[in-house]
């Protein structure tokens, strides 16, 4: 019997909802263009499969309501020692405009599709641990635990999130840190966020890249047993070898 089919966390219908919330709360599905999910080669649960990063981005606004959310679900991420060290900035282009189109100004070229998204964020974490004020080293793994959370929760709500390395770090850490009570900040990624949007409305090259097939490394590429690059024994033989 297929265990994953029937367990109750991989029913969409019973997704564990928020304090309060209401029956519409559950999952929502995105809209048919946004649908490409990952062809697992293992069962695995449909929130996980479902998700990806793409770049067509509404620029209608997010509630505030779903914002607080996200946070809620970054908040509950594991962390070492429980030091939470995650900060996050957040621009939503509705309260505050010129916020937005100043973190909007510090993406990459290539990014620069992320500027219609609704709610731009950019993470940093604290490099020092507040219990010794050794360092963290931990820290910048915590981040990434609370940011997978925050996108799970977004598409689990109806939004997509895309997460981007590519920003001006330096810059931004030089103009937006020295306002921060905490000295030892480093930047993490920035976060565009919002409805899914119209993939015609992207330059030809990003609609081609949002239709490619998903793709990621095999198992028994990254997962070994005693010996560095000998599959794991439970995995099963592939067929090429
Ligand atoms: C830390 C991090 C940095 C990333 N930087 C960028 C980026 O600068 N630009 C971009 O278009 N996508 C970026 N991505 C998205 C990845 O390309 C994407 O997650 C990956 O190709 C897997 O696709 P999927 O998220 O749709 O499954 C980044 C993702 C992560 C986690």
């Amino acid at each position: 019997m297929d265990d994953t089919a029937t367990h109750p966390s991989n029913r969409t219908d019973t997704l564990p909802r928020g304090g309060g919330g209401t029956r519409s709360d559950n999952l929502r599905p995105a809209p048919a263009a946004h649908l490409r999910p990952a062809p697992a080669d293992h069962p695995i649960h449909p929130l996980i499969a479902s998700r990806w990063s793409p770049r067509a981005i509404d620029p209608r606004p997010v509630e505030p309501e779903l914002i607080c959310r996200l946070f809620e679900a970054a908040r509950w991420a594991p962390s070492s020692f429980n030091e939470q060290p995650w900060v996050f900035l957040v621009a939503s282009r509705r309260e505050s405009p010129e916020w937005h189109e100043r973190l909007a100004g510090f993406l990459k070229e290539g990014n620069a599709w992320a500027r219609s998204a609704p709610l731009l964020i950019a993470s940093a974490f604290r490099t020092t641990l507040s219990r010794n004020g050794k360092p963290n080293t931990q820290a910048r793994r915590d981040l990434g635990a609370a940011e997978e959370n925050l996108c799970l929760q977004a598409w689990a709500s109806g939004l997509v999130t895309h997460q981007m390395g590519g920003f001006d770090q330096e810059r931004l850490a030089r103009e937006l840190f020295p306002d921060s009570p905490d000295a030892d900040l480093e930047p993490g990624t920035m976060i565009a966020i919002g409805y899914p949007g119209d993939p015609a409305a992207l330059p030809d090259d990003l609609r081609e890249r949002e239709g490619r097939p998903r793709k990621r490394k095999t198992l028994d590429a990254f997962v070994f047993g005693e010996r560095w690059g000998a599959p794991a024994p439970f995995l099963p033989v592939s067929e090429d070898g």
